[in-house]
């Protein structure tokens, strides 16, 4: 099979299996004990929070463990603005968010929470998908605790300008969390030169394991007060209660230091395939249309590609061609077939969204996989337009 599925997961960086392979059996004692055994377990997990907190350039006690960004937003957001001395009542966010942002803040609403989303920068204009600017500040009150700003779109690899976003912040006084899950390992995340008051993250999208990420807590100017939202044993300072996974934290530090390190040249390799994938398959299909930016690479993540047939379902491409694993645009990220609220962001209709797929190269495709799976898609096109429809 053909992976170009990079943008839902990523496949374990064998190093990184590697060097979590002793933390399951032979520094397995809980981290939090106070004996020898525990000891050596706390240990690898402050040398890999130290790996984790050079590579984003923050100070190590600023990072917070997780299961995941799923629950690193949630913390951010719900535990910023239920802080006590949280007054700010209003939050502000982007119509393309992952649900996992989205789905907190309508929670928020039913707690008596005011919630402003932004639109996004029409499809057709070179940096369509992301968020508009203009419109993002306007939404800005003096009751704005909060504004959550995604650094890359997973669906459509729109790459947020998340200094101006930043500067903006700073300039109304409120807090900027970025949900940074595409952009970790992929994009130059740097909090020193970039202001980010929380940032989440998630492992598996890094080629680290699934079930681990990481907050970081105050890595802007202001102080952070976050309200736990997971409670009991008191664990990382009471922030997030419950044991922490050595292994799941090792694995995650070695994957991300290693995918910082290959930042020089892996995105170079990488938008070299999707782009021969694209002219390939554009150049095969007629009226095939690029969903979201520009290719350029500061609009664009490297390995992204969202594409719209001109007359066929993305489901019904991608189920004749078995061997090629993408994810159609209607599937989002959910188990409900909705249509994509990312594409719809964009101005696509729902028939649009139904004809729409995603691509996502990584660090293990090679170009001979590109060939072939260019090759069967134009195959297993060119059978499905020919079919009355
Ligand atoms: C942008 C974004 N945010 C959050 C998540 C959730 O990550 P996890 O499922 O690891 O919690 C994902 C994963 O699909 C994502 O792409």
């Amino acid at each position: 099979m053909i992976y170009l599925d990079n943008h839902a997961t990523t496949p374990c960086d064998p190093v990184a299996v590697e060097q979590m392979s002793p933390l399951f059996t032979e520094i397995f004692a809980n981290p939090h004990s106070s004996h020898q055994g525990g000891k050596l377990a706390a240990n690898a997990i402050d040398q890999a929070l130290h790996v984790i907190s050079e590579t984003v350039n923050t100070d190590v006690e600023k990072v917070l463990v997780t299961s995941g960004a799923t629950e690193s937003n949630a913390l951010a957001i719900r535990g910023a603005v239920t802080h006590p001395r949280q007054k700010r009542r209003h939050l502000v966010s982007v119509e393309s968010e992952h649900p996992a942002v989205l789905d907190v803040l309508k929670d928020l609403e039913t707690d008596g929470f005011s919630v402003t989303l932004v639109p996004v920068m029409p499809q057709g204009l070179p940096n369509a998908g992301t968020v508009d600017l203009n419109q993002l500040e306007a939404a800005i009150t003096s009751e704005t605790a909060l504004v959550s700003v995604m650094w890359a779109n997973n669906e459509i690899g729109a790459i947020n300008p998340m200094s101006e976003i930043s500067g903006l912040c700073s300039r109304h006084g409120c807090l900027l969390h970025s949900d940074a899950t595409q952009a970790l390992g992929r994009l130059d995340v740097d909090l020193e030169s970039v202001k980010i008051d929380l940032l989440s993250a998630t492992a598996h999208k890094f080629y680290g394991p699934k079930g681990t990420g990481f907050l970081v807590v105050g890595g802007g100017e202001r102080r952070v007060r976050l309200r736990p939202q997971m409670i009991g044993g008191g664990q990382q300072s009471g922030m997030r209660s419950g044991t922490m996974n050595p292994a799941g934290i090792v694995g995650m530090a070695v994957a991300l230091q290693r995918s910082v390190d290959d930042l020089k040249q892996e995105p170079n390799r990488i938008s070299q395939l999707r782009d021969r994938l694209w002219s390939k398959l554009s150049s095969a299909i007629n009226g095939l249309i690029l969903n979201g930016p520009s290719l350029e690479r500061h609009l664009r993540l490297s390995g992204n590609l969202n594409l719209q047939l001109p007359d066929v379902e993305g489901q019904a491409w991608m189920s004749s061609t078995p061997e090629v694993l993408f994810s159609s645009g209607s599937a989002c990220s959910g188990h409900e077939p909705a249509p994509s609220h990312v594409l719809n962001s964009l101005g696509l209709s729902e028939s649009e969204s139904r004809r729409s797929v995603r691509f996502g190269v990584g660090r293990f495709t090679s170009i001979d996989e590109i060939e072939s799976a260019a090759d069967q898609l134009i195959d297993a096109y060119a059978e499905l337009a020919s079919m009355p429809h």
